[in-house]
């Protein structure tokens, strides 16, 4: 029923494995449980209750894979694996949130390991991360991972090129000039998409 889990190098007794549709509300209940903090920190923003519930909503719906750490039947991390958009040049999106009681643990880096062998099942070459400039353990999972993160109007966007091999050795793909402006331009339409979509000012994407 479930695909192979991770059961080694966690806290406790928690298991790393991807959510089915059935328990995707779980990951609703992961991210309402984030501290006001770490909510600005996952969504780079202002995020209340009906935000994430409806962000949780689309994630169930537009194929969106969650790869979970869970702890007794409760997921308290996850990494998302956004498909790409519509647009040419889309990249699918990735995002990670790991609640506090297991940070620094090692759980961000086995969810991202986990979720860049799913992304290169699902055939895709290369993902996009963006994050709060000031976001350091994003930018440090991150640049483990082989993502160099660039900075400008107080995002950080990067991106990691899959065709490279394992990434447990960060292999560095640098994202500069018109590139990460058309990633960042791509990125903040995307969250206005969503928005608009989730308030129903216009039909989802
Ligand atoms: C970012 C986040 C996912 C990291 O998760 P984590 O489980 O603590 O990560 P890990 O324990 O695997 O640590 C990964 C690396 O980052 C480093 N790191 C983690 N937190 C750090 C921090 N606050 N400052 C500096 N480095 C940090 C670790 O030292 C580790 O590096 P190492 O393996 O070389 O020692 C977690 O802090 C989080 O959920 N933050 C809130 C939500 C968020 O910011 N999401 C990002 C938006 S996409």
């Amino acid at each position: 029923m479930y695909d192979e889990q991770i059961t080694t190098g966690l806290p406790g007794n928690g298991v790393v494995r991807k959510l089915t549709r059935q328990e995707m509300p779980m990951l609703r209940e992961h991210l309402l449980r984030l501290d006001p903090e770490s909510r600005r920190d996952r969504f780079n923003g202002f995020a209340d209750e009906s935000f994430i519930e409806r962000y949780a909503d689309k994630c169930s719906a537009d194929g969106t894979v969650i790869i979970a750490f869970i702890e007794n039947g409760v997921v308290s991390a996850a990494a998302e694996l956004h498909p790409p958009g519509d647009e040419p040049g889309a990249l699918p999106e990735i995002a990670f949130s790991v609640e506090r009681h297991v940070r620094r643990k090692g759980v961000g880096s086995i969810l991202f390991k986990k979720l860049i062998a799913e992304a290169r099942r699902k055939g895709y070459d290369s993902l996009r991360i963006t994050t709060g400039a000031q976001n350091e353990a994003m930018r440090a999972l991150a640049n483990k991972f082989g993502a160099h993160l660039t900075f400008r109007h107080g995002e950080s966007t990067g991106s990691i090129d899959l065709r490279k091999g394992p990434t447990t050795a960060p292999q560095p793909l640098v994202a500069v000039g018109t590139d990460v402006a058309r990633a960042m331009v791509h990125f903040n339409r995307e969250c206005w998409k969503l928005m608009l979509a989730m308030y129903g000012l216009r039909r989802a994407a």
